[in-house]
């Protein structure tokens, strides 16, 4: 009995002194172990699923939603996710866990779950929680594009989202380009405002 105790004790003290002396590489370049990325993701798995397996998916299959969804997706998501047609860009590379891309054939997961993700964000991986800023239905509208994004070729996205080609190529630090782009009236508006 007074053994165990004495070991708990040493193990405490030695976890502490590991975290006092900073042994532990919090920098995202610095991989986990398979083991702890195994087990992070079991961890996350279950949290999001018991959590969004009771909510009721509403229709997604509505072109108005998609749309909308698509169109808002173009504006707060592809930094990170990624788009048909688009290049990687610098924060997509940088992050770690890396964002799923959900124009990739490889990706899968429910409308629950990700309306879920969507809505609550995910600690301490940069994915943002969207709740404080949108509604349930337009969350949904998110889900609706996700639902497709698969099926898009680069024009298909670019005209249901309203995203120009301008977008899609990464370009960035072409000064020129990019003065001309703020000067050069927007053709492709169609008149529709969003506010965020
Ligand atoms: C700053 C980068 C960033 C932005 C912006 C961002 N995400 Fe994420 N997203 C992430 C990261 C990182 C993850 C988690 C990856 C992991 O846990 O492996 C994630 C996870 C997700 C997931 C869960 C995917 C799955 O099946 O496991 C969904 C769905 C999602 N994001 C949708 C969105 C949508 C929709 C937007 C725009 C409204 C968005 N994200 C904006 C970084 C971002």
């Amino acid at each position: 009995m007074k053994t165990i105790f004495v070991a708990l004790i040493a193990g405490t003290l030695l976890g502490l002194l590991v975290i006092w002396l900073g042994l532990y590489n919090v920098a995202a370049n610095d991989k986990h172990f398979s083991i702890t990325s195994n087990l992070l993701q079991m961890v996350r798995e279950r949290s999001i699923e018991s959590r969004a397996a009771q909510l009721q998916v509403p229709d997604l299959n509505q072109v108005e939603s998609i749309k909308e969804g698509a169109e808002h997706y173009a504006e707060m998501c592809t930094g990170c996710h990624l788009a048909p047609g688009m290049e990687e860009t610098e924060l997509y590379s940088g992050l770690y866990p890396q964002p799923p891309v959900f124009s990739s054939q490889d990706y899968n997961n429910s409308p629950q779950n990700q309306f879920w993700v969507i809505k609550n964000g995910l600690k301490m991986t940069g994915m943002p929680a969207w709740s404080p800023s949108h509604t349930d239905d337009q969350i949904w509208e998110m889900v609706a594009y996700l639902q497709i994004a698969k099926t898009l070729s680069a024009k298909d996205y670019q005209e249901l989202s309203g995203a120009s080609g301008d977008d899609l190529s990464h370009s960035h630090g072409d000064n020129d380009e990019y003065e001309e782009n703020t000067v050069k009236p927007d053709v492709s508006n169609d008149g529709h405002q969003h506010s965020h």
